[in-house]
């Protein structure tokens, strides 16, 4: 069994970037530049956005941050995307979900400029995703790719079964994984809430991709011996033991699940790290189309 070090990588792939970046630089360029928008003060998306902002530094890019309280109106948050789409300082933005009630999402996500849009939502990318054209795929599942080529993990014509249908993580990876090229071409299920029989479908799946939000949902009576294991599942839990007052627990029971398998994700360590890489990755990308 061996623990797929989601750090290890997510660190050798921001040197390769801050190697990039100054080249850029080297050569007259712009810094590529990220903004972030976060609306009120969850506490998961303040601490994504700090990590998210940290990196940025990282690597070498400029970052900005846009705060705005929970009382903004859904027309200021618009005029604010707006100003960003016509930025030309700015290369790519995202705006940190979940939004309040009051704020229509999808209205937000679709008022981004897709050659902005480095969290790959917009549906100009999420479309050219699914018929495998150039774009911006989404952070988690653009992670997950590359954490499954650095470590050379076999795809082809494995069953992948894929736990969860979310649209920031289960139905692209479940589409990236069907796809035409490595890592891809596996034989792909997509398991949910309403899935009758999800043992016995788990049980026949070489690679297992929990991303449902549950923690320790993912047994070892679930799990075939030497399956490949990705566990997507970030769900803090109160714990008295640690400075921040709680703990990441994934949708893996890892303890049990792990010795049965011959690859697995730990959480947190695991995608985690990869998914700021991937918005990092997405960035520079934008940077270069515009330059
Ligand atoms: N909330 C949880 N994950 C994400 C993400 O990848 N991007 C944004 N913008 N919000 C999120």
């Amino acid at each position: 069994m061996e623990i797929i070090d989601g750090k290890k990588v997510a660190d050798q792939i921001k040197s390769e970037i801050a190697a990039e970046v100054e080249k850029m630089v080297a050569e007259g360029k712009k810094r590529p530049h990220l903004a972030v928008i976060i609306v009120g003060h969850d506490g998961g998306s303040e601490t994504y956005v700090a990590h998210k902002v940290k990196s940025c530094a990282q690597v070498g890019f400029t970052s900005t941050k846009i705060a705005f309280e929970d009382t903004v109106t859904e027309t200021e948050l618009l005029e604010k995307i707006n100003e960003l789409n016509n930025d030309t300082d700015i290369d790519g933005f995202i705006v940190q979900l979940p939004l309040p009630k009051h704020i229509d999402e999808q209205k937000v996500i679709e008022a981004i400029d897709y050659r902005k849009d480095v969290d790959g939502f917009h549906p100009v990318n999420v479309g050219r995703m699914s018929i495998g054209l150039p774009c911006f795929v989404s952070a988690t599942p653009s992670g997950i790719i590359e954490l499954l080529r650095r470590y050379e993990i076999p795809t082809q014509g494995k069953h992948c079964v894929v736990i969860g249908r979310s649209n920031i993580v289960g139905k692209p990876i479940a589409n990236l994984m069907m796809q035409k090229t490595y890592p891809g071409d596996a034989t792909v299920t997509v398991c949910h809430s309403r899935t009758r029989n999800l043992k016995e479908i788990c049980l026949s799946a070489d690679i297992i991709i929990a991303a449902l939000g549950s923690p320790a949902f993912l047994k070892e009576d679930m799990v075939k011996e030497g399956a490949v294991i990705i566990d997507v599942g970030t769900t803090r839990i109160p714990c008295s033991t640690t400075k921040s007052g709680f703990r990441l627990c994934g949708d893996v029971d890892f303890e049990h699940v792990a010795p049965k398998c011959s690859y697995i994700t730990p959480v947190p360590g695991g995608v985690g790290p990869m998914t700021i890489v991937s918005l990092l990755r997405n960035t520079l990308q934008a940077a270069r189309q515009r330059q």
